[in-house]
């Protein structure tokens, strides 16, 4: 009987010691201490024994009960600590690893020479101004020396916001130019006033490799005491050296937009050929920038300002072509296309 129980405790601990999950040692503890386990037989044996026999056999029996319990407990919390630290090793994770590259967009070269032209402008003392790209026919046109009779209007082509004419505001429309603004910022504001809008402008057209419906331009517009076009001649060619990174020149011609007058057209010097001709300035040595002019009476009050004590300056230019020149570009419909085979290059 001693050796036999001996023999049973020997062999309990030594496949508790080999048990390698929770599993495993539940089924050892079953097979030894379990109703029907090793142990639990002979312990349900011990009332056959003669008196002699059972105190002995009784006390080793619950002995080795207690040590095998003991050891059970033992190797259970084993285990359970072990599982605990392989399921964090799974969860490791390695924070000085690099991480995954993933990728991020940049600033569209339209928004980039955006930016550049408001730099250069604030520089200059030039406050940044915006408006509705939905305008009434009246700040687009009639403020701006346009009535509906007036031939300039058919210049640009408009969308008209399908809606009932307002008495004073007529019609709403897609602003064809960034010239409303002009006599938003003059109501505001007053005069003096030094300002350039950058913004969005929309005009019914067929698309083409040079036509867009929608495209964006730079208004401004520089009121005070005793402007000329002098003024304008300077900022402009102080604006386009800067912008260019190279000495720029430029020159007036006549020109008519209804709001400015006396109206001109200014062209800069090709920088590409430097003056002396080449297939980009048509062999002219000159390329045309955009249109200007001592702003019009009318225009002046329309925005609330007295022709007869302030003057100044009024120009337009389109951003977007600026941006296809800077970058020989040669269709405008590249630029909002969404193709990112287009952007990244810039
Ligand atoms: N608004 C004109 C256009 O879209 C451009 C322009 C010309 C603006 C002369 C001006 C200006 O302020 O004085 O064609």
């Amino acid at each position: 009987m001693k050796e036999l129980l001996a023999k049973i405790k020997i062999q309990a601990l030594e496949e508790i010691g080999k048990a390698q999950n929770q599993d495993k040692l539940y089924q050892t503890q079953v097979k030894y201490l379990g109703r029907k386990g090793e142990l639990t037989l002979i312990m349900h044996g011990l009332k056959d024994l003669s008196p002699e026999e059972k105190p002995a056999a009784g006390k080793m029996c619950n002995e080795i009960k207690v040590a095998m319990e003991a050891a059970f407990d033992q190797k259970r919390d084993q285990l359970s600590a072990s599982e605990i630290n392989s399921k964090l090793n799974d969860a490791w994770i390695d924070v000085t690893a690099p991480g995954t590259p993933y990728k991020t967009g940049h600033i569209h070269p339209l928004s980039q020479v955006q930016q550049e032209v408001e730099n250069i402008f604030s520089a200059m003392g030039f406050a940044i101004m915006d408006g509705p790209e939905v305008e009434s026919e009246y700040f687009n046109f009639e403020s701006l020396n346009v009535p509906s009779w007036h031939p300039a209007r058919d210049m640009q082509d408009t969308f008209f916001v399908n809606q009932e004419a307002d008495k004073k505001h007529g019609k709403l429309v897609l602003r064809t130019q960034t010239s409303p603004v002009q006599i938003r910022t003059m109501q505001k504001y007053g005069a003096p006033l030094r300002i350039i809008v950058p913004g969005r402008v929309f005009r019914n057209e067929a698309t083409d490799a040079r036509h867009e419906h929608t495209f964006n331009q730079v208004e401004g517009l520089l009121i005070d005491k005793d402007i000329s076009l002098a003024h304008l001649k300077g900022v402009m060619e102080e604006f386009l050296t800067r912008l260019f990174g190279k000495p720029t020149k430029i020159r007036f011609r006549p020109g008519y937009f209804p709001f400015v007058e006396p109206g001109l057209e200014m062209d800069m010097s090709c920088l590409l050929c430097g003056e002396k001709g080449c297939r980009v300035c048509k062999h002219t040595g000159w390329l045309e920038f955009m249109g200007a002019g001592m702003v019009h009476p009318n225009v002046l009050k329309a925005g609330g300002i007295d022709p007869k004590q302030y003057q100044g300056w009024a120009f337009g230019f389109g951003l977007t072509r600026l941006v296809m020149m800077r970058y020989g570009i040669d269709d405008i419909r590249l630029l909002h296309g969404g193709n990112l085979r287009f952007l990244e290059q810039f």
